[in-house]
């Protein structure tokens, strides 16, 4: 007998905090069986989606793009350096015309924290909202995708300990993995330069030196240096932020057997961690990238469901 898991429905994708553990344990799983082959059964004929980013993107903006194309939505293009962005269209008009053109879903990255708090209260902009990331707050997307890499490998969340290191006052990346971690059952850790860390991160967890995390966790996740979100006055160089904060090759061997590295890309290689590891056997970094895709699949879902 197959037992199908009752679908998500969604009206939106904004923040983690906002979805139930249910939802979160839904869309890891459903993730799981569009990887292993799964199929969506639309309500239309036809769904439109479009991918707005107004920050720089790689994995997030073209793992949305294959996702909607694996499950046969249009994609409507849009570039903001060639749109009417560059007349003086807000945000909010870019949203409201895509919604007027019939789109389904819109997702958007976007250099402002809670940029999505005016479209959601919109009583015409009729599209779901994902947030594909919104300035240094929440990157629900890459959590998802986290979390179902993390899934993949122990099976669990409950009593896993996870350290996360590095830039954590900039990252949107940390903000959403260190909550959602925490209420899933994860001990979270963080390491890093004190002047990127924050003390209102002590209710998800507790600041370490890195080598003494190192053997202890089962994941590490390293993140990227924001250069672009700094003022320009970083204290260190590349080598020194290596030595002190990164996972160097060193480091790597007092990991706890079966214990994993992950990244969310794009990887400062040899400053966040060594070279030689980004593609070694204890990172699941590529496995988060194409992770990314199946969640995303079932984030398209769910928002489409909460249309119908
Ligand atoms: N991890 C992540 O968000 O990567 P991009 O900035 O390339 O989308």
């Amino acid at each position: 007998m197959i037992i199908q898991q009752e679908r998500i429905s969604l009206k939106h994708l904004l923040t983690v905090e906002a979805l139930t553990d249910q939802e979160v344990m839904g869309l890891i799983r459903r993730g799981q069986e569009f990887k292993n082959g799964a199929k969506w059964t639309p309500e239309k004929e036809q769904y439109f989606a479009t991918n707005l980013f107004f920050e720089n993107s790689t994995r997030t903006h073209k793992s949305f793009d294959v996702a909607e194309k694996k499950l046969g939505i249009e994609v409507i293009e849009f570039d903001a350096s060639t749109s009417s962005v560059q007349k003086g269209e807000t945000l909010y008009d870019t949203v409201l015309t895509m919604s007027a053109l019939g789109v389904d879903v819109a997702v958007i990255r976007h250099g402002d924290e809670n940029y999505y708090d005016d479209l959601i209260q919109s009583k015409t902009i009729q599209c779901g909202i994902i947030n594909g990331g919104d300035g240094s707050g929440q990157h629900p997307t890459q959590c998802l995708l986290d979390l179902m890499t993390i899934y993949e490998e122990f099976g669990r969340f409950e009593g896993l300990k996870v350290a996360i290191v590095g830039d954590i006052t900039h990252s949107r990346v940390a903000k959403s993995n260190m909550q959602m971690l925490k209420r899933l059952g994860a001990q979270v850790f963080f390491s890093g330069p004190a002047q990127w860390y924050d003390e209102e991160f002590e209710v998800y967890g507790h600041y370490l030196p890195l080598d003494e995390l190192v053997g202890e966790v089962d994941v590490m996740m390293m993140l990227r240096v924001q250069h672009e979100r700094h003022d320009g006055n970083e204290s260190f160089s590349k080598e020194e932020y290596h030595q002190q904060y990164g996972l160097t090759v060193g480091r790597a061997k007092k990991m706890k057997e079966g214990a994993i590295i992950m990244h969310p890309a794009p990887v400062n290689r040899d400053v966040e961690l060594a070279d030689s590891l980004v593609e070694g056997y204890q990172a699941r970094i590529i496995q988060q990238m194409t992770n990314g895709v199946f969640v995303r699949m079932a984030i398209l879902e769910a928002v489409l469901a909460g249309r119908a």
